[in-house]
């Protein structure tokens, strides 16, 4: 049974039984967990803002929650099994501590495995999809009210999400995150996005402009517009027409006070020229773009579905770097996919030499049940893939190493989103997302400053603010 005939089965809300246990829910607290990547952040961000006018407020620790959200990530094995220990332990400090709780299980495992959850775990309450989420407030009353009762909602409404979820009441902060595109269409062999968030869905412009008017009102100075596929953004314009990323971001970049703007996750297929042109002409679009290859091999970006080879991956990194030379890049890798030889593996590291990136992400292939990956031949053994995930990020470790080091003595701006790890320290964020800690007073925060670059270490590099006031520059 694929993925997808798994979900459409528990599509509805499914009742079960269970004592009363729950009443007021005002005042009380609420705990959120998010594994996985930035779009399930920015939903964590978007629940909370939705319950806090209903009484939730934010709690930092589980103890002091009278809510637990765990907004959880289905991406490889382990990330789903993070979630099941975490249950056990839930389920653990509950009985010892003897109090009520209300456990909901959000994000991309609850779409994929539904009531499965509430039978491995009966700690949980509420079983809620992504697609499903600003439903949050109704299946709370409703579990509450009724006898204890449990609730899955895996559905995927016809109607997007984003227009019935009720307007943010709280910013974000100096650095902001903003959906505009869900789900995805790729269809990669070894990929569970597809059938967890769906087909893709873009939000319609003026909505995405709005919002981001609003975060900026809140001290917004730096706006990262996501989506699973980022660049296959087709949404309608206040024109009518429909606008693709480029256009997206020429208009929000127009928004007064976006000083630095940024996109993710992006799709080598969809990165068009006008989007590459926007790189040389959009001064508030940031130097640095995460652009996923996951291969180097010809062969296996065919099994992988991928839909280009190495060569196409690196004509497009050299016209991104003609359009803004000052462009680094980050990616991620899979060593180990079905059928990857050892020939294979080293046409990986050749491309990780050629482009040079500044950052990357790499994992082992981890079989998803459902996916077209999963029922192919010629799995490769583990040690394999862990000694090929070794050599794989010691080269990517060299390569972030040395970009690092090409940024020590200049001077760069750099954006304070919070305080330091130190008494006295600031932490930001450089054009290059390089995390940047500094000696600096807590008034620069949200504010951006030049900060000349002294020292790179393995995953961020420390400096000294320069100039006496917090400058406008990007
Ligand atoms: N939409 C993005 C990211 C998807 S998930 C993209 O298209 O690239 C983030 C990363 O997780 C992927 O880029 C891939 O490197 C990794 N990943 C996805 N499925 C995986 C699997 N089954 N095993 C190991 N890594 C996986
Ligand atoms: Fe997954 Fe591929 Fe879609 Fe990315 S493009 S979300 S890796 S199926
Ligand atoms: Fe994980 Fe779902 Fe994101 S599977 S990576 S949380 S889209």
């Amino acid at each position: 049974m694929t993925i997808r005939t798994k979900l459409m089965s528990m599509s509805n809300p499914t009742p079960c039984t269970k004592p009363p246990d729950m009443s007021d829910t005002q005042g009380r607290g609420l705990y959120v967990k998010t594994w996985g990547c930035q779009m399930n952040v920015y939903d964590s961000v978007r629940m909370v803002d939705m319950l806090r006018p209903l009484g939730w407020h934010p709690v930092d620790a589980p103890e002091a929650a009278d809510m637990i959200v765990l907004n959880t990530c289905h991406i490889r094995e382990k990330a789903t099994e993070k979630l099941y220990s975490e249950l056990g332990r839930l389920r653990a400090d509950k009985i010892a501590s003897g109090r009520k709780l209300l456990v909901a299980v959000t994000g991309c495992v609850a779409q994929a495995e539904g009531d499965e959850i509430l039978r491995r775990a009966p700690v949980v309450d509420l079983v809620v999809g992504p697609q499903a989420y600003h439903r949050l407030p109704e299946l709370i009353a409703r579990t509450t009210r009724e006898a204890g009762l449990k609730l899955v909602d895996t559905d995927f409404p016809v109607v997007s999400k984003f227009d019935l979820l009720p307007q943010e009441t709280a910013g974000q902060g100096a650095i902001a995150m903003l959906a505009v595109q869900e789900g995805c269409d790729k269809f990669c062999s070894f990929c569970v996005v597809p059938y967890t968030r769906g087909a893709e869905a873009s939000r319609p412009a003026a909505d995405v402009l709005a919002e981001a008017q609003r975060l900026v009102a809140t001290g917004a100075r730096e706006i990262t517009l996501l989506g699973q596929n980022v660049n296959a953004y087709h949404g309608t314009g206040p024109d009518g027409r429909t606008w693709n990323l480029a256009r997206l971001l020429r208009a929000v970049a127009d928004i007064e006070g976006v000083t630095r703007l940024r996109y993710m996750t992006s799709h080598p297929r969809d990165m068009d020229d006008e989007l590459v042109r926007a790189h040389a002409e959009i001064p508030a679009l940031m130097p640095f773009l995460h652009l996923p290859v996951q291969s180097g091999s010809d062969q296996i970006l065919q099994a992988m579905n991928r839909q280009h080879s190495a060569a196409d991956y690196l004509r497009i990194v050299d016209k991104l770097r003609a359009a803004r030379p000052d462009l680094a890049l980050s990616s991620d890798f899979i060593v180990g996919h079905p059928g990857e030889t050892s020939a294979d593996f080293d046409a990986t590291l050749k491309l990780v030499e050629t482009v040079g990136f500044a950052a990357a992400y790499s994992f082992k292939y981890s079989v998803r049940p459902g996916t077209p990956a999963a029922s192919l031949g010629m799995q490769i053994e583990e040690s394999v893939k862990d000694e090929r995930l070794a050599r794989l990020q010691e080269a990517i470790g060299r390569g972030a190493a040395a970009f690092n080091q090409t940024t020590v003595g200049s001077v760069v701006p750099v954006l304070f989103d919070r305080a330091g790890r130190r008494p006295g320290q600031m932490h930001g964020r450089t054009p290059w997302l390089q995390a940047v800690h500094v000696t600096a007073p807590t008034r620069l925060l949200g504010q951006i400053a030049d900060v000349r670059i002294d020292a790179a270490h393995a995953n961020s590099v420390s400096g000294t603010v320069v100039t006496a006031n917090a400058v406008e520059a990007a």
